[in-house]
């Protein structure tokens, strides 16, 4: 994949002023019910968008330094020229060692010092770090505000915008402060994904083939089939996976918003993924880990009579398509991995949840792995 793969196409969807919703996924949790709407050129049209959910003083949107540039003061002069003589931009360093308490107390005095207020309407406009700071600030600044989600990279829009999970990292792991707070609308504008890093597509990817393995055989086909124009950002294909995705994340989350049970399945390739990822003191990126992470609990599967060998390929086969790895890489050790999983903080009783592949498009809960069974999986 080039460095900004599909910047071309984008580009052109942009420059033709194409601005239209697409697609429409409703997330249904009562009366904090949102719709997510996607397709090209939303940012453009946002004020539009805003006006359903007047009255409220700002809007005050949050970015990092990089989607700043981006599209960050683009869109304060729209929405300044556009009947929001208030708007304003707060901005931290990119990256997720901002995601912390520092940053967010920062954040939460800038605004203070702006005025904002009680009815302040909150944007975060980025990446999943963005995502989650904003959802965090605005579920505990006076005591809560309303925000709306502007998710930036492929990852926030198929995955970390939907469901209500906010939070910032402590030194002692990720996530560990948090809340679940949830938006008032997500708008997934897919043309400002063509400035996006190869890196930053394939991470969003993966959490797209983890969709089609525990929920739907026809996404993962497409993913085989369509994987062209899938790493290309294809305008139409891109919109019908963000779709996809958020119904699938959607369905669950509605069913489980608190995460009891069933929204575990979300964790597929997670578990070992995660501890992959600390192992590698997270230079191996969260997209890689969870690939590694579903070929290993695919292979566990396999030994389990759960899934078909020829399933197992073609899991392989895709990931090795967008350029994602499959096994773990030197040096980090299998004995390092299983180390980390048991010190995950998903683990009750130092025994370990897995979700196990059943078929494409299905799981099964395991709580009963055992390590042998994941050393062998991690080891092949
Ligand atoms: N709340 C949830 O349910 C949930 C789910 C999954 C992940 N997450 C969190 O999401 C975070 C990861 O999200 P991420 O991968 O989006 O990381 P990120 O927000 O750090 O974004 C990745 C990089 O892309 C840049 N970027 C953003 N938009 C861009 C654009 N349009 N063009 C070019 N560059 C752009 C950012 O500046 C950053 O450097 C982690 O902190 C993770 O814990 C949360
Ligand atoms: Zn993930």
């Amino acid at each position: 994949m080039s460095q900004t793969a599909g910047f071309g196409k984008c580009k052109k969807i942009l420059e033709s002023e194409i601005r239209h919703v697409w697609e429409e996924v409703k997330v249904p949790l009562g009366d904090r019910s949102y719709d997510i709407l996607i397709g090209p050129g939303l940012l453009l049209d946002k004020v539009k968008y805003l006006k359903g959910l007047e009255p409220f003083t700002g809007p005050f949107i949050i970015a990092d330094s990089n989607v700043e540039d981006y599209v960050g003061h683009d869109l304060v002069t729209i929405l300044q020229q556009g009947g929001y003589p208030g708007a304003k931009l707060l901005s931290f360093p990119a990256g997720e060692q901002s995601k912390n308490m520092e940053t967010l107390v920062g954040l939460a005095r800038s605004l203070v010092r702006l005025g904002a207020d009680r009815s302040s309407l909150l944007v975060g406009l980025g990446g999943g770090v963005t995502g989650d700071i904003c959802g965090f600030l605005a579920s505990i600044y006076m005591r809560g505000v309303d925000f709306i989600q502007l998710p930036t990279t492929l990852l926030a829009q198929v995955d970390s915008s939907v469901g209500g999970k906010t939070g910032v990292d402590l030194p002692e792991g990720k996530n560990l402060l948090g809340t679940f707070a949830q938006p008032r609308l997500v708008l997934a504008d897919i043309g400002v994904l063509c400035t996006l890093p190869a890196r930053e597509i394939r991470n969003g990817i993966a959490e797209i083939v983890k969709y089609g393995m525990i929920k739907d055989a026809e996404l993962f086909q497409k993913l085989e089939e369509q994987w062209w124009d899938v790493v290309n950002l294809e305008p139409y294909t891109t919109a019908y996976l963000v779709k996809r995705s958020c119904q699938i994340k959607a369905e669950v989350v509605s069913k489980d918003e608190r995460e009891g049970g069933y929204r575990r399945i979300l964790n597929f390739g997670h578990t070992i993924g995660h501890a992959i990822e600390a192992a590698s003191d997270y230079t191996i990126a969260h997209g890689e880990a969870v690939a590694i992470g579903m070929v290993a609990v695919s292979r566990i599967s396999v030994a389990r009579g759960l899934l078909g060998r020829q399933e197992l390929e073609r899991l392989i086969k895709v990931l090795e398509k967008f350029d994602l790895p499959v096994d773990i890489p030197e040096p980090i050790t299998e004995e390092e991995i299983l180390k980390n999983l048991k010190r995950d903080k998903k683990v009750k009783d130092g025994k370990v949840n897995f979700i196990l592949a059943k078929g494409i498009g299905d799981t099964v809960v395991a709580d009963d792995v055992t390590d042998r069974e994941i050393l062998s999986a991690i080891r092949q």
